[in-house]
């Protein structure tokens, strides 16, 4: 296959053609073995990737920890600033540089939108945005659209819902963006108060991408072949009475999809959106949808570590 992947930084979906989407997708299934531990890979041996997040994660750094201890590479780093010198009062640029001089790649989460980026300004390794407050997180989606795809086979003529908070959740404004190079129909659902954002919906309709949007989950339910549920994001709330008002303002569960022909995805974690009664179910995707963080995060390591694929 001739090179087509030549992003060094993962920053923002925006970033990113079609073709560079696909190019993933197919990388990722042909790791998928070597992800399950099936088949044996030291492609990333000696490298070491560099961890800086700065806020609580569970399936994207273990998966990138996963996916780099895999093929063969260990990481460093934290897991919360209290356990840096971030701490201490040590400021962004230099705990950056430190991980430059430590590791083949960094891999950052932080809640202020556009630090990923700044710090790919001043780093000379490449650096993976792994959620920047309510801004993108590209490597969810890019497992997100590899979640559809292995189910349906294909990401075209499909009918996505995305449901909760559209407003303050990274992954959904990633994966609008992304969807919308494909051609589905999408739907938003979301509260008044947490609809898309208006910035969002403009570049989206600058490139031709049509979309509905509703607060009623009444309005899409029975058409789609997609939920992807989202949490309402509390800590993203600058008053907590109000998110008070909103939690709960969306429920699946087994008796809203009984007989329904869908998928329910969910970036996790999810607190309340999802009923356990739908884990048992044809309908759960969210669990499987969580293993795949680990082959598509090994595709984009492979590919801006090494330039190997
Ligand atoms: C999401 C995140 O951190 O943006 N989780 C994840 O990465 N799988 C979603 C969320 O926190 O609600």
């Amino acid at each position: 296959m001739i090179k087509i992947f030549d992003l060094t930084d993962v920053i923002s979906i925006k970033d990113f053609q079609k073709k560079d989407i696909q190019y993933i997708l197919k990388k990722a299934e042909n790791l998928e073995k070597v992800a399950k531990s099936e088949e044996y890979s030291d492609e990333l041996a000696g490298k070491i990737l560099g961890m800086m997040f700065f806020e609580p994660s569970t399936r994207t750094r273990l998966s990138f920890e996963t996916g780099m201890k895999r093929l063969g590479g260990s990481c460093v780093g934290f897991d919360g600033s209290v356990a840096s010198s971030v701490s201490k009062g040590e400021n962004l640029a230099d705990t950056s540089k430190m991980f430059e001089a430590y590791s083949d790649a960094l891999v950052i989460r932080h809640d202020l939108e556009g630090v990923a980026k700044f710090i790919s300004d001043i780093v000379d390794v490449p650096v993976i945005n792994a959620g920047d407050g309510a801004g993108q997180h590209p490597t969810q989606t890019l497992l997100d659209i590899y979640t559809i795809k292995r189910r349906f086979d294909k990401i075209k003529d499909l009918n996505i819902a995305l449901v909760g908070d559209l407003k303050y959740g990274r992954t959904v404004h990633s994966l609008a963006y992304a969807l919308g190079m494909f051609d589905v129909q999408m739907s938003f659902v979301a509260p008044d108060e947490l609809k898309m954002p208006k910035e969002t919906l403009h570049d989206l309709e600058k490139d031709n991408v049509k979309f509905y949007q509703t607060n009623n989950l009444k309005d899409v339910i029975d058409d789609v072949d997609v939920l992807y549920v989202t949490r309402i994001q509390k800590e993203r709330f600058p008053d907590e009475e109000e998110y008070s008002k909103i939690k709960g303002a969306y429920l699946i569960n087994h008796h809203l999809i009984k007989g329904k022909d869908l998928i329910v995805m969910h970036p996790l974690p999810r607190v309340g959106e999802i009923s356990t009664d739908v884990d048992n179910t044809k309908y759960n995707k969210y669990f499987e949808q969580a293993f795949y963080g680990v082959p598509v995060r090994m595709a984009i390591l492979k590919n801006i570590i090494k330039n190997k694929i």
